[in-house]
């Protein structure tokens, strides 16, 4: 019988600097994957965490990992050619048919932007399978920064707006927390309109809140949660709330179930 525990070993086959902390591993993979599933990636001896995929093509995925502990830390240690282990991928991902002829708009919080990084893309290179596509995404400072080449490529089809936090001299762009750029968003369809929340705890509790005050219906948000998670396979109980699985059943869920999940 296969052992589900055990990874396999992929090939790194190039890393990109996005900040100080967060860099995005391009691995040689094949195999069918859906944005916003994860891998649980491993360093023999060292240890195991669940990473999402934040982009893929026939013969590779990318995974952004910010530097935060022992595993991310020895992650970091290594290069192009070296090995990775993975096994995987796990959870739903983000269904596009949830969003297909839908007003969307795809709200991401600093790292959480790499969860949702496939999805808009997909959107904004296929802008007719949409009524209406906005990207709303906010960085604590202009240095944390993620993906900015994907951004740039987007911002052309005048459908996106980033905010910092904290600019600095060189920042030119919009500042403010995110939560307070939701008004310049087309709500004229609020009662219709889908949004897709991801970003770390504090700022998706404070997004939704606010999304709901100003008249979005819980059945049309979507979010993804990055919660404590251990085995990924709905065995060791980790991530469990009540009864449901978060690594089994997401971790992207409707609102009307999230809402009794967040902690
Ligand atoms: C579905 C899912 C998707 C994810 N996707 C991504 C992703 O795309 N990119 C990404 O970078 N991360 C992602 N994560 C988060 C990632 O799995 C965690 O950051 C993971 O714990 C990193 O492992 P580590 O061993 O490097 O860090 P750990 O050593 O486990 O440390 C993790 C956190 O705990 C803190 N910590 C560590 N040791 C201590 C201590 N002794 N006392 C107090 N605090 C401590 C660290 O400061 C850090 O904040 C995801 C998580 C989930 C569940
Ligand atoms: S992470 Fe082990 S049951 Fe979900």
């Amino acid at each position: 019988m296969n052992n589900p525990y055990l990874p396999d070993a992929y090939k790194i086959l190039d890393i990109k600097k996005e900040t100080q902390i967060d860099y995005t591993f391009k691995i040689a993979y094949e195999g069918a994957l859906v944005g916003g599933q994860f891998m649980e990636i491993s360093i023999p001896g060292v240890g195991e965490a669940p990473i999402s995929i934040c982009n893929y093509d026939d013969s590779s995925l990318e995974m952004t990992i910010r530097k935060v502990g022992n595993l991310t830390d020895q992650i970091f240690n290594l290069e192009k050619g070296d090995t990775l282990y993975m096994r995987g991928p796990y959870g739903n991902g983000f269904n596009l048919d949830h969003y297909r002829g839908k007003d969307v708009v795809f709200i991401a919080g600093g790292t959480g932007l790499a969860p949702i990084r496939k999805t808009i893309d997909h959107f904004v290179n296929n802008p007719d399978e949409v009524k209406n596509l906005e990207v709303l995404i906010g960085f604590k400072s202009p240095k944390d920064r993620l993906f900015i080449d994907d951004i740039d490529r987007w911002s052309e089809k005048n459908c996106v707006t980033v905010t910092v936090d904290q600019g600095d001299d060189s920042w030119t762009g919009k500042t403010g927390l995110i939560t307070t750029h939701i008004d310049k968003l087309d709500l004229t369809n609020i009662s219709e309109k889908i949004a897709v929340v991801v970003g770390p705890p504090i700022m998706m509790k404070f997004m939704l809140f606010e999304l709901i005050k100003k008249g979005f219906k819980e059945k049309n948000i979507w979010v993804s949660f990055e919660r404590k998670m251990s085995c990924g396979i709905g065995k060791c109980g980790h991530c469990k709330i009540d009864e449901t699985y978060v690594c089994l059943e997401g971790p992207v869920f409707n609102y009307t179930t999230a809402k009794a999940l967040i902690d």
